[in-house]
């Protein structure tokens, strides 16, 4: 894991950032609440996603949490008594949220869930939200919200149903049972499960290898993929076009071709 202190802190060094060559790096950090989020971590974790979206350097950005016992917790139900108590106040709670998950939901960059040990409730929203999720075996899921008495919400459940179909997401919702990264996996909540000590080196793999791809090919195919999951009446079949035209326009869609006759590696500058 990259080392802590070369960071850059938000929300007080409870949401920590880092740029390692292409690859933009997110830290959850409070781990003695099992880097369960607080409002001002959401905030934090938003300012860290805006500058790593305008760094044109960053090609790809990779969410974990810190001290190797949880991704996310879920939200920080301390602060529930006071933010969160009953609908109106939730309401409020929610908005105060939702801009940052909005960003992360149509966040113009690949992104990552590099997940080791309990990603639970609010940490399985930020999962979900991101484009892939890779897990360390022993790693547990689970929305606890009907163990609370909270109701999920539409986005959150969307991206359940999308991802475990509605039978998986209706027995995790009812039970608030937590599965293990292999039962993860096989429902289709994880995309990889790693031993503990390689996750770390498999997870910059793959950010590695995204980096060295086309943007605009990888941008087309985030933005067509989308679509693809909004209903057939809301889906924007002219931003697939814009950007297939960019894409097969661009100097790299040239570059690649060129390498690829040339036999060496292509590289791509996004344009
Ligand atoms: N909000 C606030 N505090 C949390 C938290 C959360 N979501 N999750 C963990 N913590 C705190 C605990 O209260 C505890 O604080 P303490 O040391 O002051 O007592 C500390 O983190 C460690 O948690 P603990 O339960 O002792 O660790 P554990 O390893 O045995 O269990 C969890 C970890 C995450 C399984 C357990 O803490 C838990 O179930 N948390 C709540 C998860 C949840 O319901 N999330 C959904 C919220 S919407």
């Amino acid at each position: 894991m990259p080392d802590l202190s070369q960071e850059t802190p938000y929300a007080d060094g409870k949401i920590l950032m880092q740029v390692t060559d292409d690859v933009g790096v997110i830290t959850f950090n409070n781990p003695d609440k099992r880097n369960a989020m607080s409002l001002e971590m959401w905030e934090g974790f938003g300012e860290a996603l805006t500058v790593l979206r305008d760094d044109e350097a960053v090609r790809v950005v990779i969410l974990r949490g810190a001290g190797g016992k949880a991704f996310v917790s879920g939200a920080d139900i301390s602060q529930f008594e006071k933010t969160r108590h009953n609908a109106a106040a939730s309401e409020e709670y929610g908005k105060r949220s939702a801009a940052q998950r909005a960003l992360l939901a149509a966040y113009p960059k690949p992104t990552i869930a590099c997940i080791e040990g309990f990603c639970l409730g609010g940490g399985m929203q930020v999962a979900m939200l991101a484009d892939i999720r890779l897990a360390a075996q022993g790693s547990q899921f689970g929305i606890p919200a009907a163990k609370l008495g909270i109701a999920y919400g539409y986005d959150g459940l969307k991206h359940l149903v999308s991802l475990v179909g509605p039978s998986w997401a209706r027995l995790l919702m009812y039970t608030g049972m937590r599965i293990d990264a292999a039962e993860a996996l096989r429902i289709g909540l994880v995309e990889r499960v790693f031993p503990i000590n390689e996750l770390w080196g498999e997870t910059m793999a793959i950010a590695q290898t995204i980096s060295e791809n086309a943007p605009l090919a990888i941008k087309a195919a985030k933005i067509t993929i989308a679509e693809v999951l909004r209903d057939e009446s809301a889906r924007d079949m002219n931003a697939i076009k814009t950007i297939g035209t960019a894409c097969m326009d661009s100097a790299d869609f040239r570059e690649g071709r060129q390498a690829f006759m040339e036999k060496r590696k292509p590289k791509f500058s996004g344009k």
